[in-house]
């Protein structure tokens, strides 16, 4: 495998060098909300979807998986691969949406783009999904209050909601909030060798609650 390319969870995902991603950086810019490329919080959720799964879809009923501050949208991959699921993909800047394309076409899985704040999603946008995951997505203090809400939202739609981050303190803040008034799950996760990155997890499970 050329070193401008990795395998992680079954996926290929193209590093920042690689020729297609030099062509699109040319062709449509780069992303300027921290979406220029894979962050290391995607393993962490991965890893931990890999080991708590969402229930499996069925055939007339698939997963409905939103993923929130996608970037090149790794994580909703895995989902869309492992689970079947039918992903939509949201991020506020829509100049990270020709990377997540190349790469939902790389691993052949199918994308909806959503270009949206995420504190502006409704509970009524989010009764059209079953859960909702985001990876490195709360690294500004303007970012806990409007993550927390969305949760609550995301809990009263009856909506799982797993979050991942490298250990931020704006994490820590937001995803104790969901401890303490949600009953959700915080705590840290390792991911194993081969990758050897860790992180912290917050879950917010309607069917554990
Ligand atoms: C650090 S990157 C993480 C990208 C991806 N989740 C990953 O782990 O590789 C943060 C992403 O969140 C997006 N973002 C930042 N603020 C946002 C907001 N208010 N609403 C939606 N997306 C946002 C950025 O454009 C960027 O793609």
């Amino acid at each position: 495998m050329p070193s401008t390319e990795k395998e992680a969870y079954g996926l290929k995902i193209l590093t920042n060098n690689h020729p297609d991603i030099r062509r699109l950086r040319r062709q449509t810019g780069t992303p300027n909300i921290h979406g220029n490329k894979f962050w290391k919080s995607t393993l962490v959720l991965m890893d931990y979807l890999c080991e708590f799964p969402p229930p499996k879809a069925g055939k007339d009923k698939p997963l409905r998986v939103l993923e929130i501050g996608c970037g090149w949208g790794l994580a909703g991959i895995y989902c869309a691969k492992e689970f079947g699921a039918e992903l939509t993909s949201l991020d506020a800047d829509d100049s990270v949406f020709p990377y997540l394309e190349h790469h939902a076409a790389l691993n052949g899985v199918k994308v909806t783009t959503w270009k949206c704040r995420y504190e502006k999603i409704r509970k009524v946008d989010l009764e059209n999904f079953d859960v909702m995951i985001g990876a490195d997505i709360c690294f500004w203090d303007e970012m806990v209050a409007p993550l927390y809400n969305l949760t609550r939202r995301a809990a009263q739609a009856g909506v799982r909601v797993v979050m991942t981050d490298p250990g931020r303190p704006t994490f820590s803040a937001m995803a104790s909030q969901c401890e303490a008034k949600l009953a959700a799950l915080h705590e840290a996760w390792s991911v194993p060798p081969p990758y050897n990155t860790s992180g912290f997890v917050m879950d917010y499970d309607p069917m554990g609650q």
